[in-house]
């Protein structure tokens, strides 16, 4: 079924001018952009978003990382997005992502692994909602 899923481009990528070369991975899997905007996220933002992963020791770093510098936040649509774009960006750490992968090419470590990618198609939802309005979503 047609889905969408939640995407960051995050700090390490938007710092060396990746965006272009994401996106285009991105639109060569089939997946569309229906929604993207550069923005720089406040504390709170990505301590609400990461909020599941509160307890964990990386906790305050992932946060510190998310707000270091400017992120690109998406919405991509496809035929099974959800799952398309978890094989689109790659395991989480780099060094065991797939050839052709995102974070295979272009991440620089588990922390600052270039992307992020909803797990599941409710927490895309929930994700989705709290950076886009509906009309800011164009199918
Ligand atoms: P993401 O998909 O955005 O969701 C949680 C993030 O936590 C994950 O990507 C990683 O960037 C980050 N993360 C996971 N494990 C570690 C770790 N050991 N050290 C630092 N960051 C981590």
């Amino acid at each position: 079924a047609v889905q969408r899923t939640f995407s960051i481009l995050k700090p390490d990528a938007t710092e060396r001018n990746l965006t272009g070369a994401i996106n285009a991975l991105i639109e060569k899997a089939g997946l569309r952009i229906v929604a993207q905007k550069r923005i720089r996220m406040t504390r709170e933002q990505a301590e609400t978003f990461y909020a599941v992963h509160k307890e964990r020791p990386f906790f305050g770093e992932l946060v510190d990382f998310m707000i270091s510098g400017p992120v690109v936040v998406q919405v991509l649509e496809g035929e099974n997005a959800v799952l398309k774009y978890r094989d689109v960006m790659g395991a989480t750490d780099p060094s065991k992502a797939a050839d052709g992968t995102i974070r295979k090419l272009h991440a620089k470590s588990i922390g600052e692994n270039s992307v992020h990618g909803s797990d599941a198609p409710e927490t895309a939802a929930i994700e989705i909602a709290q950076f886009f309005s509906g009309n800011e979503i164009v199918g």
